[in-house]
Formats: C-alpha cells, structure tokens, sequence
C-alpha cells in the first residue's frame, strides 16, 4: 500500500493535549491514526531565518514533520491572503475581503518553502494529500522541483460561484495553480458546479463527462467528497458520558431546564450574532420559553490576530450581555457563552444533553458540528438541529429544521418548534439523519478519496505521457 502525506497547515500534534477546535484537524487525526504515514504542517512557531528542514519525530503509526516560518511571511500567508482575502471570499464575505500584493507574495513564497521542505521526504509512489486553501499552489510548486507522484486536493471551505469568484484578483493564478492537482475535492456538488462553471466560461477550459477538467497541458478532475465523521467514536463517547460526572453537574446545573446548544469557531462565518438574536427573539416572541430554556453557546477563539474576529468577539460580549440583562431571572441565567475548547467526551455530553442543536452559518464548507450533535443524540429521546440551509450539511441531513441564517424571526420560529417537537417527529427526522452520518463517515470519505486519487491517472495515462498530461521538470 502506498504511504499517504498529508499536508494541511494546522496538525494535531499528539503533543498537544487539549482538543483542537476546527474541522480539519479533527478529521486528519481521524484519517491517519488508521492508516499511518505522514502529517506534514506549519509547526505553529515563527524564526527569523527559520530552518529549511522540519522538525521530524513519530508518534504510533504517524511521522509528523512540522515546519517554522519567518514571521512576516507567516503573516503574510496566514492572517493575510489565507484568512483576509480567500477566507472571506469563499464564505461570500466581499465586504470583508482584502487583498495586497505583498500578501499574494508571501502566500507564495511560503508554499515554495513548504514544497522545498517537503520534497527530500517523499518518496516516487507517495500519496500526496493537501489541505485547505493555505496550499492551492503547493502541487505547482511540488511539479516545478521535479515531483510527479499523485497530488490530491481538498479545498474544506466552500468555493465561490464564479462572479463571487471573480472578485479575486488574482483569480486565474490560483485555478491555474490547482490544475496541477490530479484530484480536486470539494464538499458540495454545489462548490463543483460553482468550480467547473468559472473553468469553462471564464479561462477556456474544457470539462469531460465525470469532472475531468482539461486546462492548458493539463488535465486533472474535480469531484465532490462530502467530509463525515467518526460516528461510532462519537456514539460511544456520548453513550458513555452517561452517568458520568460531567453529565451529572451539567444537570443539576440545568436543575430540569431544556437545554438548546451551538459550538462554533468564534468566526464570523459562523453566523453567531444571528444566533444570539434569534434566541433573543425566542425569548421576546414566544414568552412561554422564558426560564425554561437555556442557550449554551461554545465558541473558542480563533484567528485572534485577525481584526474582523477581535471586532466579532467584542460585538458577541455585548449581545451576549444584552440578552441575559433583559431576560435573566435570579435563578435563571438564558444564555451560557464559554470560549474555551473541551474534549471531544464533554462536547459529546452536551450534545446528548441539548434538546436543539443551533447550526446557523451563513456560509460553511460542511460543518462537522451538526453531524456531531446527530450522532450524540439518544435514539430514544433524540434532539432536533436547526440547520441554516447555506451549510455544506443541509444538503445531506435532510431531517433538519433547515432555516435562513439572515432570517432572525425565522430562526427563533424553527427554535420554538423544535423545543415544541413531538417525540416521534423528533426521531423520525434524527433517524433519517442518523442514516446519513452512519454512512458517510469520516473513514468512507478518506477512503474515497484516497482510492479516487490512487487511480486517477490511469484516466489520463501515466504523467508526462501522449495523452498531454506533461509535468515540468
Ligand atoms: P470549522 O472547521 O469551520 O471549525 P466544523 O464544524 O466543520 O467547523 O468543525 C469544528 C470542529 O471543531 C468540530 O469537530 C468540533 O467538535 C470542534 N470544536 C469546536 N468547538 C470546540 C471546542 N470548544 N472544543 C473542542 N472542539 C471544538
Ligand atoms: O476548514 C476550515 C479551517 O480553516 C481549517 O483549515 C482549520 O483547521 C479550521 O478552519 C480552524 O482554523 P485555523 O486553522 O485558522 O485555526
């Protein structure tokens, strides 16, 4: 069996104990902890003159090999063209989106450092697996020294339709970059659709049957791969956290209340301000609610350098203030907002515990957290998610309460009902769900595509062969 390399920018390090909050990094620790190989990231440490090598060590059956970067081109490719131009643009944020040439630069330079690192580890017949928007350039910048191994792609966030898209100036570089892929995944057929519309009608590329994209010399193809979860390990922790301590003092905490849940990314694509004035709404236009339902909404910090999010933090403090000024009672406080990570065995426990699940974004790649809260619900006595309808999610899990994240009235109306849900329309929309996260797992969607990318070539003929799929050497 060939070895898998993954790259992604943030890694779960095994050294570091506490949770990982973010989507990919949990679902990563998943793939490899199966299978083995190698996990090649940003070591999350900045030197100036860092060292061309990667610090290497092996933990069970993964080598991880985690590199430094010079603090401004770190910068540059993270809280600048990652994070301050393709973050905003692939979650429909225009408003938000900058872009500077310096931060193009650096986003740059640093995936021709990490191709220049990560090179002298692989070996001809590896599995070269990227992650996410940080690394759209590393396979040209991987061909440009020689490699002509498989290169597989997961862009994680959505992808713009093409006249969002073209808002980006630098728009054709980056398509191009991705065209020395030999597999692009994406989550949605959505995304796909929105991809393979912008290569045909904006830069003269042609699509075959099957999402095989031609472009320039080059052909590579583009599918969807919706990402899932280890459901039997989510299963098992939420089950076991019965009876435990954590679940007995979120009880007595509760002392008999219903308990409605969000976990999020402090992000602003996670709709939390909405959120907030939805269960505001909640509690204004459907009184009866009051002291008998409370919101706990999670949300660690992230991106802190990044001013939008420190703009978002004090912005939710302030809602978050407002409406347990109005609305508390001396016994009763309506809304919990915690910004620290936990374990994945207390989320699960508060999930189980949580009769709503709120999943509002107004834009997300997926979301793993309302798959989560499906799979940690008791099949007896199962929970309701609310689902904004703009989350790669609501395209499979059907069963959900799906709402209008910009519909605050509309989102404190499908809250009610499902606080008001009859026990047998509660499971029979959990099950229809269930079904979806039990087969879509996390280990089906690597195996996809995994197996997808180890074959793709032979659609093509081998690298460099008549069929014009030459790689530069
Ligand atoms: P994103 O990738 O944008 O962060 P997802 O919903 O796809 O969004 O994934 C978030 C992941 O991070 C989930 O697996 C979730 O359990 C985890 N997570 C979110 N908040 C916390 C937290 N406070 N502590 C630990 N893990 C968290
Ligand atoms: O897929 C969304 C994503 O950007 C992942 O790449 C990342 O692991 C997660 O969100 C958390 O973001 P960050 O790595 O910037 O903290």
């Amino acid at each position: 069996m060939a070895r898998l390399v993954i790259v992604s920018n943030r890694v779960a390090s095994p050294k570091e104990r506490a949770a990982k909050a973010g989507g990919l990094a949990v679902a990563l620790r998943e793939a490899l902890s199966e299978r083995g190989g190698l996990w090649f990231g940003w070591s999350g440490e900045t030197e100036v003159n860092p060292p061309d090598a990667p610090k290497v060590f092996r933990s069970g059956r993964v080598t991880y090999a985690l590199l430094t970067l010079d603090p401004e081109d770190q910068r540059a490719h993270y809280a600048g063209y990652a994070n301050g131009t393709l973050w905003p643009l692939c979650h429909y944020r225009l408003g938000l989106l900058t872009f500077r040439r310096a931060d193009w630069e650096g986003y740059r330079r640093v995936n021709e450092h990490f191709a220049r690192a990560l090179l002298p580890l692989l070996k001809p017949d590896d599995i070269v697996w990227v992650h996410d928007y940080h690394f759209i350039p590393l396979a040209a910048e991987l061909r440009k020294l020689g490699f002509t191994g498989r290169i597989g792609y997961f862009h994680h966030i959505p992808w713009p339709t093409p006249e969002v898209y073209l808002s980006l100036p630098s728009h054709a570089a980056l398509v191009d970059d991705l065209s020395h892929y030999d597999l692009v995944g994406l989550q949605t057929e959505n995304d796909v659709r929105a991809l393979l519309t912008y290569i045909s009608s904006e830069i003269h590329g042609w699509i075959a049957p099957g999402g095989t994209v031609g472009l320039k010399d080059r052909r590579f193809r583009v599918a969807a791969y919706p990402i899932g979860i280890d459901a039997e390990a989510f299963v098992s922790d939420a089950q076991k956290s019965v009876g435990k301590d954590e679940e007995r003092r979120l009880n007595e905490s509760l002392a008999g209340r219903m308990l409605a849940v969000g976990v999020d990314r402090l992000d602003y694509s996670k709709g939390l301000p909405g959120k907030f004035a939805a269960f505001g709404e909640l509690l204004r236009s459907y009184p009866e609610h009051r002291s008998k339902v409370t919101m706990m909404q999670v949300a660690p910090l992230s991106r802190s350098e990044v001013a939008e999010y420190q703009a978002l933090r004090r912005e939710l403090e302030e809602l978050g203030g407002a409406i347990n000024g109005e609305f508390a009672e001396f016994d009763w406080v309506p809304l919990r907002y915690l910004n620290r990570p936990f374990q994945r065995a207390t989320l699960a426990a508060i999930y189980r515990r949580a009769l709503v699940g709120v999943v509002t974004p107004l834009r997300d790649g997926m979301n793993l957290v309302a798959k989560e809260y499906i799979a940690a619900q008791d099949p007896e006595d199962p929970g309701v998610l609310v689902l904004s309808r703009f989350a790669g999610a609501a395209d499979e899990l059907k069963g959900s309460l799906l709402v209008n994240p910009y519909d605050i009235e509309g989102m404190a109306a499908a809250m009610d009902r499902a606080l008001t849900m009859p026990l047998e329309e509660r499971r029979q929309r959990w099950r229809t769900n269930m079904d979806n996260v039990e087969t879509n797992t996390i280990h089906h969607w690597c195996q996809r595509f995994i197996d997808e990318l180890t074959n793709v070539t032979d659609q093509f003929g081998p690298p460099g062969d008549q069929w014009g799929n030459a790689r530069p050497q």
